[in-house]
């Protein structure tokens, strides 16, 4: 597998490099926009524009921004099987395609930089003979577009996990998304829920062995699992990619950007959503000192060993408290129930489980993990070979107080392969684990640490998801659209400097 170290800066850092990355380089630059929108496009495509002239000014090679960011109530035209096709940069061709698409276009040219955005892409099929249209009407996507650095656009991924978003279409195909560049490197691209599923998260990178992904998002964040930063840097931990994540920010929807770099530790403001289902897991309150115990879910078994300081015993009644919990399951989330193997120890407020997940604060760090370490033993992976690509996928998941992951150098995350424990990165067969029944999996605290909310291995078992495909009623609609009108409600307060 090739390595490329990636240089990602934030936009008011002054970068120096001096040319354009190319396939002899040994890195290439990436910048991420985490971009709090406002209601108006033409506004966004001034600023976006802007964005990309700032980019290139830092040899940047590829700027990725967030989902949703840019359109709002417009829909644009990507032909990228039609007129596309025969005119590539729509710059060069501006009576044909959207202002949006043209001004764009023109940017990456006239800048020399990749550009992928995401926008609301309609689909007129009494017009569109060259796309495959099931039905003669018209379908509103959310979708991905990638400018090469000639403002060509080379690809076009449309979201194939919805979010709700029932005032849009899924994919219509399960396409991946997926490009070449001139420095060498071939990304994977997907949006925001997407990264739940087999198709495309684990697919686009197992089936093309790719090393790189871009992931544009708006993500709705929910402790103690699938907060953005933790659920993202677990994937790209898992998967061993370089990840490039553009996360839109609006603290109202808990879809705080990952940016790595922009993002405030200590920002308190944001708001989490809980998983209400943990409070009736099978669990067990953690005590200090040491332990060391199992816990057992259907086909899941969980060995704990902890040691648990209290540093602070005056604190003793306030103190939040840590239970070890067991997942065999399944959740559902906006219609898609997924399938969810997990042991894990979770910070909740108090000693009743039901006060579970606690996000602590600085000043409430009262107790220390001397020792902790996870053995789960669970489900082997399983290729699938009509998809080319694992039917399960175990993640290394962690949350500090400040709602980053732990550093990965804090712990080890090891899997059985052939009854003894091999560090990840090697690549298994498919056949070999396809003939074992069960798999372990040790995710062991390597550094005493008072900052985790949660430490688990969280496992998607993808050939549990049921998709129920249930007609969407007026009142999905309307309440999807009050959702829309909060997530921009207050967009037009934002001020560019
Ligand atoms: C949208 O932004 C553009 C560019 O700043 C401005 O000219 C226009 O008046 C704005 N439209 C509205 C409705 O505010
Ligand atoms: C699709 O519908 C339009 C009217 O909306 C009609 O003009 C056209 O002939 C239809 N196309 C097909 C292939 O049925
Ligand atoms: C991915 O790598 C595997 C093993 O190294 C190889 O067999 C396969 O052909 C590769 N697939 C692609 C699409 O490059
Ligand atoms: C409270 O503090 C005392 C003294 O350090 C300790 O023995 C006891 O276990 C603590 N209780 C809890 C629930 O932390
Ligand atoms: C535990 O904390 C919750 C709030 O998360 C509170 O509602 C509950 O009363 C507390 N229980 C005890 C036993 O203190
Ligand atoms: C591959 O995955 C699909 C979708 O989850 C599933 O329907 C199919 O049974 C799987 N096939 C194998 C061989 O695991
Ligand atoms: C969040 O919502 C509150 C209440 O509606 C509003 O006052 C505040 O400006 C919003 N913040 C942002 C960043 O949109």
């Amino acid at each position: 597998m090739k390595w490329r170290e990636i240089l990602i800066f934030s936009l008011c850092l002054i970068c120096c490099s001096e040319q354009r990355s190319s396939p002899g380089s040994d890195s290439y630059v990436a910048a991420v926009l985490e971009y709090q929108f406002t209601r108006n496009t033409t506004q966004n495509l001034q600023n976006y524009i802007q964005y990309i002239q700032e980019a290139a000014e830092q040899d940047t090679d590829i700027l990725v921004f967030p989902e949703m960011t840019l359109t709002r109530g417009e829909k644009i035209n990507v032909p990228i099987h039609g007129l596309l096709k025969m005119f590539p940069v729509p710059a060069l061709h501006p009576d044909l395609f959207d202002t949006i698409l043209v001004e764009l276009s023109g940017a990456a040219r006239h800048n020399n930089i990749y550009v992928v955005v995401n926008l609301q892409e309609v689909m007129d099929c009494s017009k569109a003979t060259e796309e495959y249209c099931p039905e003669n009407k018209t379908y509103i996507f959310n979708t991905n577009v990638v400018f090469d650095r000639t403002g060509a656009i080379i690809d076009r991924y449309r979201k194939i996990n919805l979010f709700g978003e029932y005032t849009r279409n899924a994919a219509l195909k399960p396409e991946l998304g997926l490009f070449e560049t001139d420095f060498g490197v071939t990304f994977g691209h997907f949006i925001c829920f997407d990264l739940m599923f087999q198709v495309p998260a684990t697919q686009v990178i197992q089936k093309h062995n790719l090393t790189d992904i871009i992931f544009s998002t708006m993500w709705f964040s929910e402790m103690p699992f699938l907060t953005a930063i933790q659920i993202q840097e677990a994937y790209a931990y898992a998967m061993n990619v370089n990840f490039l994540a553009a996360g839109a920010d609006n603290v109202n929807v808990t879809s705080k950007s990952p940016g790595p770099i922009y993002d405030d530790p200590e920002a308190s403001k944001l708001h989490l959503n809980k998983d209400l289902r943990l409070p009736s897991e099978i669990s067990r309150l953690l005590t200090p000192g040491h332990q060391e115990f199992v816990l057992i879910d259907r086909d899941v078994s969980c060995h704990f060993r902890v040691k648990i300081n209290q540093l602070s015993p005056e604190n003793n009644d306030t103190a939040p408290r840590f239970f070890a919990f067991v997942k065999d399951g399944s959740n559902t989330y906006v219609q898609r129930q997924i399938g969810v193997a997990l042991c894990a120890v979770v910070a909740c407020r108090n000693d009743s489980v039901a006060s579970c997940p606690y996000r602590f604060a600085k000043n409430e760090m009262f107790t220390e993990f001397e020792e902790l370490e996870i053995k789960m033993t669970t489900y082997p992976s399983q290729y699938n070979s009509s998809l080319s690509c694992d039917n399960t996928v175990y993640y290394p998941n962690s949350m500090r107080y400040n709602k980053f992951p732990l550093r990965s150098n804090d712990f080890i995350y090891e899997k059985s392969q052939n009854g003894r424990l091999a560090s990840r990165g090697n690549k298994q067969d498919g056949a070999n684990t396809k003939s074992k029944p069960r798999e372990q999996i040790l995710y062991k605290l390597m550094t005493p640490t008072k900052e985790l909310i949660s430490f688990g291995i969280w496992g998607r078992l993808y050939l549990r998801d049921i998709y129920a495909h249930k007609e969407i009623t007026e009142e999905d609609l309307k309440n999807y659209v009050e959702i829309e009108n909060v997530i921009y409600s207050n967009a037009d307060l934002y001020k560019i400097d």
